[in-house]
């Protein structure tokens, strides 16, 4: 999950890391489906990662067998296979792809090819040292493990743009190829220090300021004689460097990588069908290597590896990637990989507890997953991750999670017809700006800041209260919800400031908590109190900031309970400003003062919280939110551990419940809805560990 992503991309760095109907036979174009939900499959795909190349094709059938026993309908192919598809420079081999995809194709299982430039091979980089990423020691990274090209190498380009037309070309009208996958995890935005890159940055700076003296005024450059007098004198950043300048260069790594991916993508479109999708294989919420709205603009829909490492899945957690995954596009996505069972690179592999797979699943689909894609099928017999779980064993026979793998496949096909449609709807938006996630992080002020702790507590409380919340970019349109919370959205320029102040004017509930309007788009203060072109709406403004040494009591019509980490000491100035929650005795600048402001504000209304709230205070503050904001959800607040989930369809809703308790769990519903997995009607539930219930509601469009 997302703390353990940068340990396991550290270890893969150290160690090296339904039947393919054509459109035309079903008479009818992709874009009258939704683009996740493939024309004339089901609906609720179930899939693997399979490497033919590394096994021979004497082989393949056996497993493809054994897939269509489990009922997985869709595997993902040669994504690391560029060594097998192009053995040396220009000469490429596709037949044995061609071999697997037809046989695929005889077992019902449909190919979603991925483009195999994560992993260049050794005649390539050999012959092109300049293709390697070069480290800001100046040490080129050697060959061997994967992620090792550099995104900035001309070069390394090219030959990625042409293996990937190669395929494209091929494969492009294959009536079993669904889609594709452009590279993998790219290359966890991992930049080359070479002097080609730093060109390449200053050139992008030159066409986005302009003049240097543009630049030297929004980085505030005079600040320990930084003045640039050339644009040749820029540096890379790595680290500790000016914050506008640290900002502009993340900029600058989702451009590259971006440019990178359509690179790719251009060349590839005109020659595929329309039915066939781009997606690409993102790692979840807390990966921030680039801004994910960005790259995501160019594909068909999002997909994204979601493994738990070390421990048990957390549903919050977990849950908080799927919605900021799926609000990338605001739509339905993919999981195409997951773990069967554990995983290699965490401090403890655990093994998820029998059941908690196929729970994991079900929790995918809940929140807009349409495939749950195993990663992988069987491992190498040698190779970085020989210990990786898998669906099959070293001896070719199914491990024993294989079964449960097989039950998934079963319901998935026994309930697909019911979320045919289907996608999350949800009330509540919660903002996610990847550009204020760095800048907060390069300067937390106190170690304590922890901004996924801080949104996970937001989450959570407000999930009691509705069955789905979104996670989106503040920028775009936020019309159709009731609530938007933005936990700390540090970076609100004049634009952004006005569109949210839209928002509330038509009648929308604006929540900000701490940190939020302090800074520009340049990553520069802005020339007032926080939350700056909020401050007039909200009727206050923060007088200032602290971090604290220890926590703070607070009471107020939300109730007692504590603040800590952070607080920021608030002052009305509109009569119609109410105060919700005051600081206790604390360091004599907070004691009696506001810790929480509302107002009413064209429509809708505007507040601000100025503190890390305990569980006690946030519980109350998302009540007091779901009631001022007339939030209704189909359940009442169920038992803790039991989460629910909705998917709208047009005419019906489904509801996946599991219980993530230890506990049997007694579960009553607001009324009678048909209970998929087993056929009948239900008005109260039982659920014991990691149960799931998927439930049909005729009554809620
Ligand atoms: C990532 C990669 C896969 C594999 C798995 C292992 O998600 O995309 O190739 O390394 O991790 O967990």
């Amino acid at each position: 999950m997302r703390s353990l992503r940068p340990l396991r991309i550290l270890n893969l760095v150290i160690l090296g890391a339904g039947l393919a109907l054509p459109l035309v036979m079903l008479g009818k174009s992709a874009s009258q489906d939704p683009p996740t939900q493939l024309p004339g499959r089901n609906t609720l795909l179930l899939g693997t990662a399979w490497y033919p190349e590394q096994w021979p094709e004497s082989r393949w059938e056996t497993d493809l067998r054994m897939m269509e026993a489990a009922r997985i309908n869709v595997v993902r192919v040669a994504e690391f296979a560029w060594s097998t598809m192009e053995p040396s420079e220009g000469h490429f081999e596709f037949a044995w792809l061609d071999h697997a995809i037809r046989l695929a194709g005889k077992h019902h299982i449909a190919v979603v090819l991925g483009t195999p430039t994560a992993a260049p091979p050794a005649w390539l980089t050999q012959k092109y040292p300049d293709t390697l990423r070069m480290e800001p020691d100046g040490r080129r990274v050697t060959h061997g493990n994967r992620a090792q090209g550099s995104v900035t190498s001309a070069k390394y380009l090219e030959f990625c743009r042409r293996i990937a037309q190669e395929m494209a070309r091929r494969y492009g009208h294959d009536p079993n190829v669904v889609g594709w996958q452009i590279d993998n995890e790219y290359g966890y935005a991992q930049m080359s220090y070479d002097d080609d890159a730093r060109r390449q940055f200053q050139d992008w700076l030159k066409a986005k300021y302009k003049t240097l003296s543009a630049l030297n005024e929004h980085w505030t450059t005079a600040y320990w004689s930084q003045t640039y007098d050339n644009w040749d004198e820029i540096p890379i950043p790595i680290g500790g460097h000016n914050p506008g300048l640290m900002l502009d260069w993340k900029r600058f790594v989702t451009f590259a990588w971006a440019r990178y991916q359509e690179n790719q993508i251009d060349v590839m479109k005109p020659l595929c069908d329309p039915r066939q999708f781009f997606t690409g294989n993102f790692m979840g919420y807390g990966f921030n290597g680039f801004d994910h709205y960005v790259l995501s603009r160019p594909l068909t829909f999002v997909s994204w590896d979601d493994y738990v490492g070390t421990g048990h899945l957390d549903p919050d957690a977990n849950g908080i990637s799927h919605d900021a995954m799926r609000g990338l596009k605001r739509e339905n996505i993919w999981i195409i990989e997951t773990q069967p069972g554990f995983v290699n690179w965490s401090p403890l592999n655990n093994s998820l507890d029998k059941g908690e797979v196929r729970a994991m699943a079900w929790h995918d689909i809940g929140h807009g997953a349409d495939e749950v894609g195993y990663w992988q099928w069987r491992s190498a017999f040698n190779g970085q991750e020989e210990l990786h779980g898998t669906l099959v064993g070293p001896d070719g026979e199914p491990v024993p999670l294989y079964e449960e793998v097989a039950q998934i496949g079963k319901e998935f096909s026994q309930v697909q017809g019911a979320f045919r449609g289907t996608r999350v709807v949800s009330e509540i938006a919660l903002l996610n700006d990847y550009e204020s996630r760095w800048a907060i992080d390069w300067q937390k002020h106190t170690a304590k800041y922890d901004q996924f702790g801080i949104l996970k507590s937001y989450y959570r409380a407000l999930r009691k209260f509705s069955q789905s919340i979104d996670i989106v970019n503040p920028d775009v349109s936020l019309d159709q919800y009731k609530l938007v919370v933005a936990p700390d959205l540090y970076l609100i320029p004049k634009v952004r400031a006005e569109h949210l102040l839209a928002y509330v004017k038509t009648g929308g509930h604006l929540v900000l908590g701490p940190r939020s309007g302090m800074k520009d788009e340049f990553n520069a203060l802005l020339p007032m109190r926080q939350p700056g072109y909020l401050a007039e709406a909200l009727g206050a403004r923060v007088d200032q900031f602290y971090a604290l040494e220890k926590s703070v009591p607070a009471t107020g019509s939300l109730g007692e309970g504590e603040v800590s980490v952070w607080a920021e000491l608030l002052r009305p100035n509109a009569p119609d400003s109410e105060v919700l929650l005051r600081y206790g005795k604390s360091n004599g600048w907070l004691g009696g003062q506001p810790a929480i402001v509302t107002r009413p504000f064209g429509r809708g209304s505007i507040t601000y919280i100025g503190a890390v709230l305990n569980e006690k205070l946030i519980n109350a503050a998302a009540q007091w939110m779901a009631r001022e904001s007339g939030i209704a959800p189909v359940f009442d607040p169920v038992p803790d551990g039991i989460e629910v989930s909705r998917r709208a369809g047009p005419n019906s809703s489904v509801f996946v419940l599991i219980n993530f308790s230890p506990e049997t769990q007694t579960v009553t519903l607001p009324h009678t809805m048909r209970s998929l997995l087993d056929s009948r009607d239900v008005t109260q539930l039982h659920l014991t560990q990691y149960g799931v219930a998927i439930l049909s509601d005729a009554k809620q469009p």
